[in-house]
């Protein structure tokens, strides 16, 4: 029965998981970090799946000054959430 309840769980964790951004397969695992701490603090952290790469770059000339990043730092987000597989 414990062994039950640990199943349930993981199915619940591996369920939400589908909704969160991926973690591996980046080739910019530096953007993505920055992307995680710097983006996620107001609200959650959006796909990058879910907008284009012309949106992401419109999204970020108001987004950069609301997480208050440098050129160099918006760079290295953009890189990574416009990277498609
Ligand atoms: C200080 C808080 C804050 C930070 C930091 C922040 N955002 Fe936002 N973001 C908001 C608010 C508030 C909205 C919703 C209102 C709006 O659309 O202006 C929003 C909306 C968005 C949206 C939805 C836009 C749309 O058209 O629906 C995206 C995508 C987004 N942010 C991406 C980012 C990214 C990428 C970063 C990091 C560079 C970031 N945000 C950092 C406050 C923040």
């Amino acid at each position: 029965m414990k062994y039950f309840s640990l199943l349930i769980i993981f199915f619940l964790i591996a369920g939400c998981s589908k909704h969160t951004i991926q973690t591996s397969n980046t080739k910019f695992p530096a953007g993505q970090k920055l992307y995680l701490s710097k983006c996620g603090g107001c609200h959650r952290t959006y796909d990058r799946l879910e907008y284009s790469p012309e949106e992401w770059d419109s999204i970020l000339v108001t987004m950069r000054s609301k997480a208050k990043i440098t050129d160099e730092q918006e760079k290295e987000i953009l890189f990574f959430l416009k990277e498609r597989d």
